[in-house]
Parts: C-alpha cells; sequence; structure tokens
C-alpha cells in the first residue's frame, strides 16, 4: 500500500471528464483501491474520486464511518457509477479533499439510485439517502469534471476560492 497525492484545485485533471473502466480482469485495480483507500483514510476523508489521485478513470470509493475505527470500516468502490434517479433537494455543508480547509452549503438530493459496477464488472444498484446519497453525488460530480463549488452562485464561488487560496499561501509561508 501506497499514500498518494492528493490533486488540488485549480488542476486541469479535476476539470475533465473520466474514463469508463471496462477492463475488469486487469489486476492494476486492486493495488489501486487499495491506494485510494489508504490515501483517503490518512486525509482523512469520506471519499475520493480516480482523477483527485491523478488517473482519469471512472472510479471513486466511499466510507462514511469514522477513519479512526478501523474496525468498523465500510468501503464502497464504484466503477462507472451513474446516477438513475433522485428525490428532492437539500443543502449539504461540503467540502473537498482537493479544495481542503473550506466548505460550503451545496445543493443536493436527499435520496438516489445509482448504477454502477462492482470489482468484477458485475452491474449493481445502490438506493441510498443522507450522507452516502450525498458523498455519492460528490464523487460522481468528480468523475464529470465538476467540484462542489460549479454548483455555488458565481459570488459564493469566488468567495471560497478566494479563502482556499489564502489558506494555500497561509501553509506555504509557515
Ligand atoms: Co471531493
Amino acid at each position: 500500500m501506497a499514500l498518494l497525492d492528493i490533486v488540488t484545485y485549480p488542476k486541469k485533471i479535476l476539470a475533465q471528464k473520466t474514463l469508463p473502466i471496462t477492463d475488469f480482469k486487469n489486476k492494476r485495480w486492486d493495488r489501486l483501491i487499495s491506494d485510494m483507500a489508504e490515501t483517503m483514510y490518512n486525509a482523512p476523508g469520506i471519499g475520493l474520486a480516480a482523477n483527485q489521485i491523478g488517473e482519469p478513470l471512472r472510479l471513486a470509493i466511499i466510507d462514511i464511518t469514522s477513519s479512526e475505527d478501523t474496525a468498523n470500516r465500510a468501503l464502497h468502490v464504484f466503477f462507472n457509477p451513474k446516477i438513475l434517479e433522485k428525490s428532492k433537494q437539500i443543502d449539504f455543508e461540503e467540502g473537498c479533499l482537493s479544495l481542503p480547509g473550506v466548505s460550503a452549503p451545496t445543493r443536493r438530493y436527499e435520496e438516489v439510485v445509482v448504477e454502477f459496477q462492482d470489482r468484477q464488472g458485475n452491474k449493481k444498484k445502490l438506493h441510498t439517502s443522507g450522507l452516502l446519497a450525498v458523498a455519492l453525488q460528490h464523487e460522481i460530480d468528480h468523475l464529470e469534471g465538476r467540484l462542489y463549488i460549479d454548483q455555488l452562485s458565481t459570488l459564493k464561488k469566488d468567495l471560497v476560492i478566494k479563502r482556499f487560496k489564502k489558506l494555500q499561501s497561509m501553509k506555504k509561508s509557515s
């Protein structure tokens, strides 16, 4: 296992649509998934998309349990996820490992039905709500080349970016 570097805003790969995975026999995905999981738990975060670690692939992982509670981890792996159905919208305070230190209320669906493939390439459907549903929408957005700040009004987006850049420059100078 290895810790990977997380790509931060405004790197181009975060704004690019990822490519579907079709080769499920490729052993490379096992290593990639375990490295992504280690990176996500270490951050710590509850979700990570492949393009956030520099791989433009339609793959994301999520674990909404506490990353410190290693005995009760529940890692979800989504190959080629896609939203099929969605319910009414809610506001959810969101952050992102590619924009460390900032967050903003984001418009999300309370409940979603997502279609995806598992590690073996089997088609699966997941009907979920709450934090897992929100995290899925956040990660699927990543795979489409969108960040949560792209959903905000221009004014709010500019404020979040300004705050993020300020935090980054403070980090560099300290
Ligand atoms: Co994110």
